[in-house]
């Protein structure tokens, strides 16, 4: 699916990630904090380069693909948000964000995450979006929960990673349930 960019939402710009935005991507992933309950450790510079390779896209909506768009805010490339539809019969999409800590505590994920499960949804591809996260995430749950998603299930001591084994929470929210919500007020 083409899609036009950016996408605005009251505070934010979203638009496909860029192999220039690599200042802002090092500075997140160098910082313990936020990469605490991520997959991967804390990474230097030539780390952030090629993960952040991984990212960069020519910003269509393609099924079995992530579409990772660099969230900025007054022209600051200021987090990330990704969107994964999966191939097959199910329709099933899920999204991933990370913020940079400096701009934690304002509902900029939340309305950056609001913004991409719009966008899932609008496509007509996707019937459910779901985010999985470590169980012990409490912020990365309450993005969640703000926009309406359900915790379905906890899968305990599911993934060993970073040398301990982990409990995964899954949130999930169907095309239904977002369209009914948007009759009530959004959290952003
Ligand atoms: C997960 C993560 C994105 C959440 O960030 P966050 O700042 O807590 O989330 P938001 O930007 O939505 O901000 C929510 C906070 O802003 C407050 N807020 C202020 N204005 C708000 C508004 N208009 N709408 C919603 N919340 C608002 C909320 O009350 C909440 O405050 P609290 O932290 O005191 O509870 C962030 O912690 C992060 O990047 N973590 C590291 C990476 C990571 O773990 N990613 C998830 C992997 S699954």
């Amino acid at each position: 699916m083409k899609m036009t960019w950016p996408l605005s939402t009251r505070r934010l710009c979203l638009r496909p990630v860029l192999a220039t935005d690599i200042d802002a991507y090092a500075r997140m992933w160098a910082d313990p904090t936020v990469v605490r309950y991520l997959y991967h450790g804390v990474l230097d510079r030539a780390g952030s380069v090629d993960k952040l390779s991984e990212r960069t896209g020519n910003g269509e909506l393609a099924v079995g693909h992530w579409l990772n768009l660099a969230v900025e805010l007054h022209g600051e490339v200021i987090g990330d948000v990704g969107l994964h539809l999966q191939e097959g019969p199910h329709r099933q999409a899920q999204v991933g964000y990370t913020f940079l800590r400096s701009v934690q505590g304002q509902g900029l994920a939340t309305e950056a995450v609001g913004a991409v499960v719009d966008l899932a949804f609008a496509s007509g591809h996707v019937h459910r979006v779901s985010g999985s996260l470590d169980a012990r995430n409490a912020r990365s749950a309450a993005v969640l929960s703000r926009l309406g998603f359900r915790h379905e299930a906890t899968l305990v001591d599911n993934e060993f990673i970073k040398g301990e084994w982990t409990s995964e929470a899954i949130y999930a929210i169907t095309a239904a349930e977002w369209i009914r919500a948007q009759g009530s007020p959004r959290p952003f």
